[in-house]
């Protein structure tokens, strides 16, 4: 194991160093040191005492946001495992509070901001089949990535005989206001998220909610983020996780053998909100609750 993590990251420094030059300088080479730490445990915590907090999380890109499919892939791949596992629980609270919604108020659009692979919404599905709950729902999940999008039909395999699958380049409106053939429906698609409120307008969907998405985004992106969800949404789930020194030590542990997942566990900590941050951004209405796991939750209803 030890000499095949020397090797991936040896590959990812060479691949890096190529990059270097036609793209973000900053985040290449803010990576680069990166790696270069993560080959022993005592330059990672160099790195975290000394590099870490110097970080400009504007600039910052982890690696599976550079355009290789290996690297997207390599994070997709982990990132199911890692959210299967039942300790943390890294989508725990996002999932039970959204199957609780769908039991309780039986949405009909469901839109997912940033889906990935999809494993939120296979961890749902699994729980509504077993129950026989669900009724008429559509989850619309939206991702820029075609390789997200191929594993996440290859991960909502298993419900083929349950569940209506489609994969469209860029949904409509009318598409959505179809009727279900079966109770649940799921649509893949890769409509622009900033363009979300000129296509669907005020309250198209009845739940909006995205998961370790919004620190992908830079500041102003953000903002037309929460624009956009307020029109677009009757019920918002923001989920992610909140910034914090102490859980990165064991999030560094539980990683350190996949240094694509460490890189994004990592990177993607030092982008997100710190709790002072994310009380500051709290509105009226809004309920904020944070998860032992590191992840926080911002739920916003439409009066
Ligand atoms: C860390 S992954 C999280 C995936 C999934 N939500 C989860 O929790 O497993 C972030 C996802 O956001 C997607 N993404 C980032 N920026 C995006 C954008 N501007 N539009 C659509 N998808 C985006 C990426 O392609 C990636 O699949």
């Amino acid at each position: 194991m030890e000499i095949k993590r020397a090797q991936k990251i040896e590959e990812i420094i060479a691949e890096l160093k190529k990059l270097k030059t036609d793209l973000n300088g900053y985040a290449v080479e803010k990576n680069i040191e990166f790696f270069e730490a993560i080959k022993s445990p005592m330059r990672y915590i160099g790195w975290l005492l000394f590099s870490a907090n110097k970080i400009d999380k504007e600039q910052i890109l982890e690696l599976s946001d550079f355009p290789k499919e290996e690297w997207e892939e390599d994070l997709h791949k982990n990132l199911i495992k890692m959210e299967r596992k039942k300790i943390p629980g890294m989508i725990e609270p996002l999932k039970k509070k959204l199957v609780q919604i769908i039991n309780d108020k039986n949405p009909r659009l469901v839109v997912n901001l940033g889906a990935g692979a999809m494993e939120l919404e296979r961890q749902i599905i699994e729980v509504l089949l077993k129950k026989g709950s669900a009724k008429n729902v559509t989850f619309v999940a939206i991702d820029k990535s075609i390789i997200a999008k191929r594993l996440a039909v290859e991960n909502l395999a298993q419900f083929k005989e349950d569940i209506e699958l489609e994969e469209v380049g860029r949904v409509t409106k009318d598409r959505l206001l179809e009727n279900n053939k079966k109770n649940i429906r799921v649509i893949l698609c890769s409509n622009d998220i900033f363009e979300l409120d000129k296509e669907f307008g005020e309250g198209f969907f009845d739940v909006v909610c995205f998961a370790k998405f919004k620190h992908h985004l830079q500041d102003v992106q953000k903002k037309r983020l929460d624009t956009i969800i307020a029109i677009i949404g009757k019920y918002i789930v923001e989920f992610d996780d909140y910034r914090s020194w102490w859980l990165l030590i064991p999030q560094s542990i539980a990683t350190w053998g996949y240094p694509v997942l460490m890189n994004g566990a990592v990177f993607s900590r030092l982008r997100d909100y710190t709790k002072k941050e994310l009380r500051g951004r709290s509105v009226a209405g809004n309920r904020l609750s944070f998860f032992k796991n590191g992840s926080y939750m911002i739920e916003s209803i439409k009066p």
